[in-house]
């Protein structure tokens, strides 16, 4: 699991996990590891058709419970066929068949999991996984339009090569998308409403046409904190440097490369939005005339000229509205107080998230930071080393008062 998809927030929350038969159907294992490891509690249920893939047992194994499979099994509970929808906050199927979304579609309900998933109250997130040609028949058209309209939370398989050997779309979602959209149905919709614009990693400034000025940022903490924005219902614009790293599709995503390119980035979009969170390494400086061509080495000592580039957070900041909340990031190498502090005045900020590069588990490329925190009215807090995705579910508490 990548560091900033890994949040730990859902300790008490309870996830119904549906599993049919297909041959993606031991993926949901895994998926049923990715949703323990974030607190919540799995149950799980599969088809017939499932148990000639995977076994009840490799769920109860994994710590399932209860785990549901023949609708009039003695050992299940008497209203078992009814179970979910009682304490259950979410249900994902994954993987879904076209028979199963035919099935949800219809209403029908024949066997335990098309019962549980009729009385459940809730929106379902539906992964489904089949043949191309299943996936492209008129009928699962039709079932999964209805599926959608009627507000599930419908994701769509992917493309690719599948066991039969046929290629198309058919393939099981990824299971990181399943894992979120999983997360988002059971979170508190507490930035429903709220646009949110994140800058984030680092931005490369060109020397020449193959080498460039830059530092190591790997964009983790921005990423935590645009994924945990989202999970918590806002509408979320990541404006990002070079970073290697994925964002689930909900995510309006942007790619730049140099500093005066996220500048353009943030500021088409700045005046839109509620909040604006600056958590990008952005070069100070870039070299002067770049060349287009290879440099080439002989030519004695080389002497670099660098030219400013804009400050973005401090040039936006001077066009915030009464209404904007900005958030700036300060990476420092001592004086962590008294830096934030100034920058805090100098950007013009609400919330001002400081963390000492030099520390250990602190800074670029670590999954965990040690931040201290400060904002406009003078509060003011020292947290421990936190995963970056606690630091970033606390820093929207923060926002939100909470
Ligand atoms: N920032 C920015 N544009 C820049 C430089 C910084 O938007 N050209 C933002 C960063 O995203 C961060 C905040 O300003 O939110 C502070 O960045 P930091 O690198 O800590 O400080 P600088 O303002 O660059 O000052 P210095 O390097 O002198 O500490």
């Amino acid at each position: 699991m990548q560091p900033y998809l890994a949040f730990n927030h859902y300790l008490g929350k309870r996830v119904h996990l549906g599993v049919c038969g297909s041959i993606s159907a031991f993926k949901a294992l895994e998926l049923l590891r990715m949703l323990q490891g974030t607190g919540a509690h799995l149950s799980a249920t599969l088809t017939p058709s499932a148990m000639r893939f995977v076994t009840p047992l490799s769920f109860e194994a994994l710590g399932a419970a209860p785990v549901y499979g023949e609708m009039f099994d003695t050992r299940d509970a008497l209203y078992g066929h009814l179970d979910p929808g009682q304490d259950a906050d979410g249900f994902v199927i994954a993987p879904a068949t076209a028979n199963t979304i035919a099935k949800l579609a219809c209403g029908l309900a024949d066997d335990m999991l098309s019962c549980q998933t009729l009385a459940f109250p809730h929106p379902l997130v539906i992964a489904p996984a089949m043949n191309p040609r299943l996936w492209n028949a008129a009928a699962t058209r039709e079932n999964w339009a209805k599926l959608n309209e009627r507000g599930h939370v419908c994701i769509e398989p992917e493309c690719g090569a599948m066991a039969c050997g046929e290629e198309g779309r058919g393939r099981l979602p990824q299971l990181e998308r399943i894992y979120l959209q999983a997360l988002r149905a059971v979170t508190r919709q507490d930035m429903a409403g709220r646009k949110v614009l994140i800058t984030l990693g680092p931005t490369r400034e060109p020397f020449d046409c193959v080498r460039f000025w830059s530092n190591p940022s790997t964009g983790t903490m921005g990423a935590a904190l645009a994924v945990a924005a989202w999970l918590r219902g806002a509408d979320v614009t990541a404006i990002c440097g070079p970073v290697d790293l994925w964002l689930p599709e909900g995510i309006t995503r942007v790619d730049v490369s140099t500093a005066r390119e996220m500048f353009e980035a943030a500021s088409d979009v700045f005046s839109e939005v509620d909040v604006a969170c600056f958590s990008a390494a952005v070069a100070d400086y870039r070299p002067a005339n770049p060349s287009a061509e290879k440099f080439k080495k002989g030519q004695g000592e080389l002497q670099v000229q660098f030219e400013a580039n804009p400050d973005i957070l401090k040039t936006l900041g001077t066009r915030k509205s009464q209404q904007q909340f900005l958030i700036g990031f300060a990476a420092e190498s001592g004086q962590l107080d008294a830096n934030c502090r100034a920058k805090l005045t100098a950007k013009k900020l609400d919330l001002i998230v400081g963390n000492d590069v030099t520390a250990q588990g602190c800074g670029f490329g670590h999954s965990t930071n040690g931040v201290t925190v400060l904002d406009a009215k003078g509060r003011m807090e020292i947290w421990p080393v936190l995963a970056k995705t606690e630091v970033a579910w606390r820093v929207w508490d923060w926002m939100l008062g909470l």
